[in-house]
């Protein structure tokens, strides 16, 4: 099949809303486990187009996709995140392939960044209750996750990776794009489990209301009150 081909069939087999095939589609193969969700331009705090360049290297930054209430991690890790280093997943995008995204949504028992308080985040240091530097860590029971690796567990009883969220870069415009995920979605389960709650601080009508156009990022440290550390 030629490239034309494969990405025109790529295109019509995608539920609606869709992406627009391209090179970031194309490296993932069909039956990697991929679900392609509405192509969202990621913005910053002001609602405009975020610049990669803006991110600071090893924060947190936190935005909702593909619902508007499942939230997910953006991470400059300020180091090449190469695909091939687990499965299907592409690898970080970007000039210098750092830039990754990943549901944050621990997949041992769902703790999740919430306005109040959040047990789950990137760490850049290593910690006594965390000998693992540069992972994501949930301090519920101590899963540990790496980031430039596609989200693999490193520690803990989590019992398989983050999702993925896939992102594509603009490098005319320095813009990036969620389009999909990759891997084990905890989204079901987290809606029977929190949906009083997701309900109640978002109304009912959002709780699983796709992202559409865009998607707004925010630092974790303006999105949450509290950040527990471990
Ligand atoms: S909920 Fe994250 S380690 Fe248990």
């Amino acid at each position: 099949m030629q490239r034309r081909e494969f990405l025109a069939a790529l295109a019509a087999s995608c539920a609606s809303p869709c992406i627009a095939p391209g090179e970031a589609l194309a490296a993932i193969p069909a039956g990697s486990g991929r679900r392609l969700y509405a192509r969202a331009l990621l913005t910053d705090d002001r609602g405009k187009p975020l610049r990669a360049a803006a991110l600071a290297r090893e924060r947190n930054y936190l935005f909702h996709y593909p619902y508007a209430t499942t939230p997910c991690f953006l991470l400059d890790l300020g180091r090449t995140a190469a695909a091939g280093s687990s499965g299907a997943w592409p690898g970080g995008v970007g000039p210098n392939r750092s830039l990754v995204a990943y549901s944050a949504i621990c997949s041992h028992q769902l703790t999740y960044p919430t306005r109040d308080i959040s047990f789950i985040s990137y760490r850049a240091e290593a910690s006594p209750q965390n000998r693992h530097a540069r992972v994501i860590h949930c301090c519920s029971e101590h899963s540990q996750y790496d980031p430039a690796q596609g989200a693999r567990v490193l520690a803990g009883p989590a019992p398989h990776p983050l999702a993925a969220i896939l992102l594509e870069h603009d490098p005319k415009n320095d813009t990036l794009h969620a389009f999909g995920t990759l891997g084990v979605e905890m989204f079901d389960s987290f809606f029977e489990k929190f949906g009083f709650r997701l309900a109640l601080e978002n109304g009912a009508q959002n709780v699983r209301k796709p992202v559409a156009d865009e998607a707004r990022v925010i630092e974790l440290d303006n999105f949450c009150r509290q950040q527990v550390r471990c």
